[in-house]
């Protein structure tokens, strides 16, 4: 069985990329550069060049705030998604802003997203839906292979720097490796995978201080850091990856 990666140059499709696939599985990746997921020569030319059983889709216009101003984040996060889904069986990663409100939120539960980058990935889920596709909402990914909250701030810690950090929203940070192999499990309709541990972006920020033994870390709430709309509980349910805390890095 073959598996196409498209959107692999980011977080989740370089974990996809490295990880260890099921048996029988071949896991082949393309970057925006080798397939721009928006043109449909390119979409045609690599399901005709690889015939994927099944496509992993990770290409995404991930800049939460940017995604509102950026008239090109509708192409990708929202145009592109159901057209693989009716090209080929697609698995469409969303996010845990297609809520907002108090959670956990379970996988059946109406979406309710306060940001127009969750309107579009409500919307982009609603078409992979339909054409046959599965939908897998993920939240607060980290690890190896991105720009992420985890890593610029253990960089910056590292340099002994002060880090603000939130301490009034919930957040399941999930390790991308623990994402990949559960998705490489190609589950069906619609999927949350998220870490078994929830905490704060500080409560996070804090333990990769204590390993990092640099810098400082100031807890600020997310109305003090002009950041554009967030869920203030996006959890998602079940929570059954591993927790975060047994992710970090050393
Ligand atoms: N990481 C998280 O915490 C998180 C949370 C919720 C949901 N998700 C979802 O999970 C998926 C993967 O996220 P990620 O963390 O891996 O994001 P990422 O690191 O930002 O990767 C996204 C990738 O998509 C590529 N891309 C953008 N436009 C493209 C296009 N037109 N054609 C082909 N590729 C394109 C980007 O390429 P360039 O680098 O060249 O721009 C980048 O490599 C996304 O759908 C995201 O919304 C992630």
């Amino acid at each position: 069985m073959r598996v196409l990666v498209v959107g692999a140059g980011g977080l989740i499709g370089r974990a996809l990329l490295r990880a260890r696939a099921p048996a029988g599985v071949d896991v082949v990746g393309l970057t925006r550069q080798e397939c721009d997921v928006t043109e449909v020569t390119a979409m045609e030319r690599a399901l005709g060049k690889h015939a994927p059983d099944a496509t992993i889709f990770c290409a995404a216009f991930t800049d939460v705030d940017g995604a509102a101003n950026d008239a090109r984040s509708h192409a990708v996060n929202v145009e592109a998604p159901p057209a693989w889904a009716q090209a080929t069986p697609t698995w469409f990663l969303s996010s845990n802003f297609v809520f907002d409100g108090s959670g956990p939120h379970v996988p059946g539960a109406v979406p309710r997203p306060g940001s127009v980058y969750g309107r579009q990935k409500v919307e982009a889920e609603a078409g992979v839906s339909a054409a046959g596709g599965h939908v897998v909402r993920v939240g607060w990914v980290f690890g190896p292979g991105g720009k992420t909250f985890a890593s610029t701030v253990a960089a910056r810690l590292r340099e002994g720097d002060r880090v603000r950090a939130i301490y009034d929203v919930v957040v399941q940070p999930t390790h991308c490796d623990d994402v990949a192999a559960a998705l490489l499990e190609l589950p069906r309709g619609i999927t949350h995978l998220a870490g078994g541990a929830q905490t704060s972006w500080y409560g996070f920020a804090t333990a990769v201080r204590a390993r990092v033994g640099a810098g400082t870390v100031e807890p600020v709430r997310m109305g003090d850091i002009g950041l554009g709309p967030r869920p203030r509980d996006a959890r998602l349910s079940p929570a059954t990856l591993p927790p975060w805390w047994a992710r970090l890095p050393d």
